[in-house]
C-alpha cells in the first residue's frame, strides 16, 4: 500500500516536472539515497528531501577536529551554492555534525536526512568526515564547481548507516619514477578522500630517484633526486614539504605510509654514496625503466648505519604507524643476503616505533611480529609463491591486497590505452572491481586481510591528467572493495553508481577513461 502510494506520488511529481517544462540543468529530484561510491552498508530511503538554502547553517557539537570537519564541509559547499553557511556551535541549523557514543566504530557514521535537516552522527571525527563525503555525493554534481550554480541543493530523505569492511584502504603514488609536487600529491589526496580511502602510500625511493631530504645523508636527495625516468630534472621533498603532505593528508583523514624500497630498487642511493656499494664505486644515475639490477651491500656495516639514519629521520617526520621497506624484485641480492638484510632492518623499524610493511617477498624471509605483507601477484601467480604468503598469514602476518592484474592503476585498460604498462595484463574497469578481497588468497584467514591498496607506478605518468585518466574510474572500485560489505558487491549495481560519478569528475576537472563497460550519461 505504502509502496504503491509512493510510486504514484513519484510518477505525479515527475509528470509535474515535465509539464512545468522549466528549462535549464537544475534537477528537482534529489539523487536516490545510496547512489554513491563506495556503497554504504545500509540505506533506508524515505521521507521528504532536505534542501540546503541561503539560511542553512552548519552546527557542530564536538571537539576541535569535528569543528574542522564542519569548516571543510562549508568550504566544499560555499563556492557553488553561493551561500554563507556559517559554522556554529549552538542554535538551530539545517546541517548538524554530532559526535556521540554509538556503534559506529573508528570510521563509521549515520546520516539522517529529512525536511528539517541532515544530521551526521559518528563516534570519531573520521566518521564525520566520511559522512561528509556521503553528503557531498548525494548533492548534485554541480556542487563541485567553483562558481555559483543554480541548485536546488536537495538531499534525498532517509537514513544511511555505514562503516568500512576493512581498516586499511590505500592508494600508492610512485613519486620516484617521476617526481610529483606537493600540490600534485594534495590534488590526488582530495580524490582519494572522496572515496573514503584512508592510507596514502608514497613510494619515496627507487632506482630513478630519491625523493626525501635526509639530513645525515644529504646527497640522497641533492644528487639522487636530481633526475627521473626519461632524464628530466626530478626533485625531492624538503622535510617541511613532506610534513605539509602529512598534514594535508591528515586533514582528509589519510595516514601517510612512506616507503624506502630496499635492498633492491636502490640505484639512486648507490649513485649518491660510493661507500654503499660492495665495490666502493658509485654507479651513474639511472633514467631507464628496467628493474632488479641494484642492491645495497648486505655485508657492509655502513649499509645498516645508512638504513638506521634514514629510518630514524623518516620515522621522526611521520606520525603514522607504518614504515614500508619495499623488498620487491631484489634480483641482484642472493636469497641468503635478502633474509639476512631483512633480519637486520626490521628491528630498526621497530626501534623507531613503527610497524613494518613490505611487498609480499618479505614472506620469503622472516616477517617481524605484526608486520604486514603487500601482495602484488597475479591471479595466476604460482601456487608455491601464494602458499608462502598464505602460510605467513596463518602465522600472523597481516595482508594488504594489491593484485597487479586487478588494481595496479598503471596497467593499460585496453591495447589502445596511450599510457601505462601491460606486463600484468590489460585491466578494464570491471576486472579491477569484480573480485573479493575476502576470498582472493585461498587459505588465508579472513582476519589476516587488513584491506586493499591501489598502486600507481609512474614510469609513463607525468601530469595530473595522466594520474586522473589511469586512476579514474578504477580507483573508486578499489575503494569500494575496501569499504563496502561483501553483500553489496554487484557489478551491475556498481556500474550504475559509478556512471553517476561522471558529472562530478567533469565538475572537478578530472579527465577519466570512458570505459565502454560503464553506462555513462551522455557527455
Ligand atoms: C612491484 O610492483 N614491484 C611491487
Amino acid at each position: 500500500m505504502g509502496r504503491v502510494l509512493g510510486s504514484l506520488l513519484l510518477v505525479a511529481a515527475a509528470g509535474a516536472f515535465t509539464a512545468g517544462a522549466a528549462p535549464g540543468p537544475a534537477a528537482t529530484e534529489p539523487a536516490p539515497l545510496g547512489r554513491i561510491v563506495p556503497a554504504p552498508a545500509s540505506v533506508t530511503p524515505g521521507g521528504t528531501p532536505y534542501r540546503i538554502t541561503r539560511s542553512t547553517a552548519i552546527r557542530v557539537d564536538g571537539s576541535g577536529a569535528a569543528h574542522r570537519v564542519a569548516e571543510y564541509l562549508a568550504d566544499l559547499l560555499r563556492p557553488s551554492t553561493g551561500y554563507r553557511l556559517p559554522v556554529t556551535t549552538h542554535g538551530a541549523a539545517g546541517i548538524r555534525l554530532v559526535l556521540s557514543h554509538g556503534p559506529f566504530g573508528a570510521e563509521g557514521y549515520r546520516l539522517d536526512s529529512g525536511r528539517d535537516g541532515v544530521t551526521i552522527t559518528a563516534a570519531e571525527p573520521a566518521g564525520l568526515f566520511h559522512g561528509v563525503q556521503t553528503l557531498r555525493q548525494l548533492l548534485p554534481a554541480a556542487v563541485e564547481k567553483d562558481t555559483v550554480q543554480p541548485g536546488p541543493w536537495l538531499v534525498a530523505g532517509g537514513t544511511v548507516t555505514d562503516r568500512p569492511r576493512y581498516a586499511y584502504r590505500g592508494a600508492m603514488l610512485d613519486v620516484s619514477r617521476h617526481f610529483f609536487t606537493v600540490a600534485q600529491v594534495e590534488r590526488y589526496i582530495d580524490q582519494l578522500a572522496l572515496y573514503k580511502i584512508n592510507e596514502l602510500h608514497l613510494h619515496l625511493s627507487d632506482d630513478q630517484g630519491w625523493r626525501l631530504a635526509v639530513d645525515s645523508w644529504p646527497r640522497l636527495a641533492g644528487y639522487g633526486g636530481s633526475t627521473q625516468v626519461g632524464g628530466g630534472k626530478g626533485g625531492y621533498y624538503t622535510k617541511a614539504e613532506y610534513r605539509e603532505i602529512v598534514r594535508y593528508a591528515a586533514s582528509r583523514y589519510l595516514e601517510v605510509v612512506p616507503e624506502i624500497d630496499m635492498p633492491g630498487h636502490t640505484n639512486a642511493a648507490l649513485a649518491s654514496y660510493a661507500g654503499l656499494n660492495c665495490d666502493g664505486t658509485a654507479p651513474p644515475l639511472y633514467t631507464g625503466t628496467e628493474v632488479g639490477f641494484s642492491s645495497l651491500c648486505v655485508d657492509k656495516e655502513v649499509t645498516y648505519d645508512f638504513v638506521d639514519d634514514v629510518i630514524r629521520e623518516l620515522a621522526a617526520l611521520t606520525p603514522g604507524r607504518y614504515l614500508h621497506i619495499g623488498g620487491d624484485e631484489a634480483h641482484s641480492t642472493s636469497h641468503a643476503d635478502y633474509v639476512a638484510f631483512m633480519d637486520r632492518v626490521q628491528p630498526i623499524v621497530a626501534k623507531y616505533g613503527k610497524t613494518v610493511i613490505g611487498w609480499h617477498q618479505l614472506t620469503g624471509a622472516h616477517p617481524a611480529q605484526g608486520a604486514l605483507a603487500q601482495y602484488w601477484g597475479l591471479d595466476d601467480t604460482g601456487a608455491d609463491e601464494k602458499a608462502q604468503v598464505v602460510n605467513a598469514a596463518r602465522n600472523g602476518t597481516g595482508l594488504i591486497l594489491s593484485p597487479a592484474d586487478r588494481v595496479y592503476l598503471d596497467m593499460k585498460y585496453t591495447e589502445d590505452t596511450p599510457l601505462g604498462q601491460d606486463w600484468a595484463g590489460l585491466v578494464e574497469v570491471r576486472r579491477s572491481y569484480d573480485w573479493d578481497p575476502g576470498t582472493y588468497l585461498a587459505g588465508a584467514p579472513a582476519s589476516a586481510v587488513r584491506g586493499v591498496e591501489a598502486p600507481l607506478w609512474t614510469e609513463t605518468i607525468v601530469t595530473d591528467a595522466d594520474i586522473d585518466s589511469m586512476a579514474i574510474p578504477r580507483l573508486p572500485g578499489v575503494a569500494e572493495l575496501g569499504w563496502s560489505p561483501a553483500a553489496t558487491h554487484s557489478w551491475d549495481a556498481y556500474k550504475v553508481r559509478l556512471a553517476a560519478q561522471a558529472p562530478r569528475w567533469d565538475a572537478l576537472g578530472i579527465p577519466y577513461y570512458r570505459s565502454p563497460q560503464v553506462p555513462w550519461p551522455a557527455a
